[in-house]
C-alpha cells in the first residue's frame, strides 16, 4: 500500500468513526477520543488487527470501529444492563448462542471476555443491515418493555445488549462476536487478534 493509499484509508476511517459517534443516539454525548482510536498504518491494511482505546469510554456508551471493512461495536454495559440480560431470556431465540459461531471466551451469558464490555460485529444476521443502538428502556414502537438493545430498521430484527436475537424476527442467529483480546493494562481492545484463544 502506497503512502497515498494509507492516507486515504486513514481519512476514511476517521470520517466513519466521527459519523458513527455522532449518531450514537438521543441524549448520548459525543465520545471525546476519536483520535485515540486511530489504528496504526499496519492495522489499516486489509485484515490487520485494530486497536481501540477504551480508557475513556463511559458506561452506556459505544464506540464503532472498522475491522476488515465491517463495523465493530465496543459497548460499555452498565451494571443495570448486565442485570437486565437475564430478564431478556424468555424473549430470546438462542440464549446460550448454541447456533452462533463465536470464540470460546464469549460462550457465557454476557458473550464477552469482560462482562461489562461487549465487542460484536454490527451487522444484522438477516440480510446485513446495520442495527441501531437503542439503549432506552420502556415501551418503544417496536417492542413493549424494551430493556435496551439493538434494533434493525430494515426488517425489524431485535437483539439484546449481548447481541442475542429475539424470537419471531427475521434474523436467524445472534450477532457475531469477532476474535479479540485486551492489552495495555486492559485499556485497549485488540480486534482481530486473540492469540488463538478462540
Ligand atoms: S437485515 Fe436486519 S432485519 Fe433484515
Amino acid at each position: 500500500m502506497s503512502e497515498q493509499d494509507v492516507d486515504k484509508s486513514r481519512r476514511r476511517f476517521l470520517t466513519a468513526a466521527t459519523t458513527v459517534v455522532g449518531t450514537i443516539g438521543a441524549g448520548a454525548a459525543v465520545v471525546p477520543f476519536v483520535g485515540s482510536m486511530m489504528p496504526s498504518a499496519r492495522a489499516l491494511s486489509a485484515g490487520a488487527p485494530v486497536e481501540v482505546d477504551i480508557s475513556k469510554l463511559e458506561p452506556g456508551r459505544r464506540v464503532v470501529v472498522e475491522w476488515r471493512k465491517k463495523p465493530v461495536w465496543v459497548l460499555y454495559r452498565t451494571k443495570q444492563n448486565l442485570e437486565d440480560l437475564a430478564k431478556m431470556e424468555p424473549r430470546l431465540a438462542d440464549v446460550e448462542s448454541n447456533s452462533s459461531r463465536q470464540p470460546s471466551y464469549a460462550k457465557n451469558k454476557h458473550r464477552s471476555i469482560k462482562p461489562e464490555y461487549l465487542v460484536v460485529i454490527g451487522i444484522c444476521t438477516h440480510l446485513g443491515c446495520s442495527p441501531q443502538y437503542r439503549p432506552e428502556v420502556g415501551d418503544l414502537s417496536f417492542e413493549a418493555n424494551w430493556l435496551g438493545g439493538f434494533f434493525c430498521p430494515c426488517h425489524g430484527s431485535k437483539f439484546d445488549l449481548a447481541g442475542r436475537v429475539f424470537k419471531g424476527v427475521p434474523a436467524p442467529v445472534n450477532l457475531v462476536i469477532p476474535p479479540y483480546s485486551y492489552t495495555n493494562g486492559d485499556k485497549v481492545v485488540v480486534i482481530g487478534e486473540d492469540g488463538g484463544a478462540a
